[in-house]
């Protein structure tokens, strides 16, 4: 019989309380052959503080062997900034390959957006999620000092561009749009840049198909707020998809909602998902987060591991939730966790 080994990170501030919410809507759409072991691992702002650990290796070792990690949440203004985004985080991001982050966004009904009442907005931004600026490459010279000099390298290697933009034209290629759309800046970081430009253009060619554009990523800010139907899947690098993904967040409905996934298309190591948002520290423990982005990235999981009929279940009982939202019944984070788990109910 079929059976799901979910490794649980609720993490910090809302993240317990989202990551409950998940849960009980993937027990509540997993059909009864399907066995569900969760395990919870305690790690985050709260561990640190009590131990001074962010992730053990007998931890990073044990998160292994499971089929895939559930996240909540990762940050408390108690923690000196980095500590736990590098140390957590961004170490599981590394050390299980997650080399691609995908990260959807679609206009969902009845939603609060600046772009209410557009055409269809649907598009699926696939960032880099191992290299980049973020490998910690860089350093500090004459630290403190008037003359102090900082740099933060961008590591891209052809290895690892080549494998994330072979992945979003595959990804293109099985849309109805067929539309690939590489986003950097290469009028000025020209060695990186043109490297990209070169592996999308190289690979593009297997991909008679997909339709190509490449956009600087300033001008991608603009065609996201004005036009953003223009999109369909973008590829992209680490640090520029970190931000494109908060905008598009806060274009299709708000950070509420958005969902994203931190895979290993391989299954050498298990994939991440986590709602793109943080720990909003300011309204943890009130029952006022919106546990949807934690729940549709529970439908991304469920894609990720061959459960497409619950992923999509999951993702249309939150269209229906949403479309019957109205500000004047305002609803805790459990009741709208409970509402979506009686949706999906097999
Ligand atoms: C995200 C977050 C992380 C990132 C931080 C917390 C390290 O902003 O998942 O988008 O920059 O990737
Ligand atoms: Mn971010």
């Amino acid at each position: 019989s079929r059976s799901i080994n979910l490794a649980v990170i609720p993490g910090d501030g809302i993240g317990q309380e989202v990551v409950a919410q998940g849960l009980k809507v993937l027990d509540s759409v997993l059909p009864q052959d399907v066995k569900l072991e969760t395990k919870e691992y305690d790690l985050g702002a709260q561990r640190w503080h009590r131990t001074g650990e962010t992730l053990p290796d007998a931890e990073l070792d044990a998160l292994k062997s499971h089929d895939a990690i559930l996240l909540g949440a990762i940050g408390d203004p108690s923690v000196p900034s980095g500590v736990l985004e590098r140390g957590l985080l961004l170490k599981l991001r590394f050390a299980f390959d997650h080399y691609i982050n995908l990260r959807p966004s679609k206009l969902f009904p009845n939603t609060a957006t600046p772009l209410a009442g557009r055409p269809d907005i649907d598009f699926v931004v696939v960032r880099e999620g191992t290299e980049g600026p973020y490998t910690g490459n860089g350093g500090s010279l004459r630290t403190g000092t008037p003359a102090e000099v900082a740099t933060e390298v961008s590591v891209n290697t052809a290895y690892g561009v080549e494998r994330v933009v072979r992945d979003a034209f595959e990804r293109a290629k099985a849309r109805p749009r067929k539309k690939l759309t590489l986003v950097h800046k290469n009028n000025v970081l020209v060695y990186a840049g043109h490297m990209w430009k070169k592996i999308f253009d190289t690979v593009g060619r297997e991909y008679p198909e997909v339709t190509t554009d490449y956009l600087h990523v300033d001008a991608a800010t603009i065609f996201f707020v004005t036009q953003p139907e223009r999109f369909d899947v973008i590829v992209t690098d680490n640090l520029f998809g970190d931000i494109l993904t908060d905008l598009a967040a806060a274009v299709t409905g708000g950070i509420g909602l958005a969902a994203s996934g931190n895979v290993n298309p391989t299954g050498e190591f298990p994939s991440m998902f986590e709602p793109v948002h943080g720990s909003a520290p300011d309204i943890a423990g009130q029952g006022k987060a919106d546990p949807t982005a934690t729940v549709l990235s529970v439908a991304l999981l469920l894609r990720h591991l061959g459960y497409e009929a619950e992923a999509a279940r999951v993702e249309t009982a939150v269209a229906a939730d949403l479309a019957e939202r109205t500000a004047d019944r305002p609803r805790t984070t459990d009741q709208i966790g409970d509402a979506l788990a009686v949706r999906v109910a097999s």
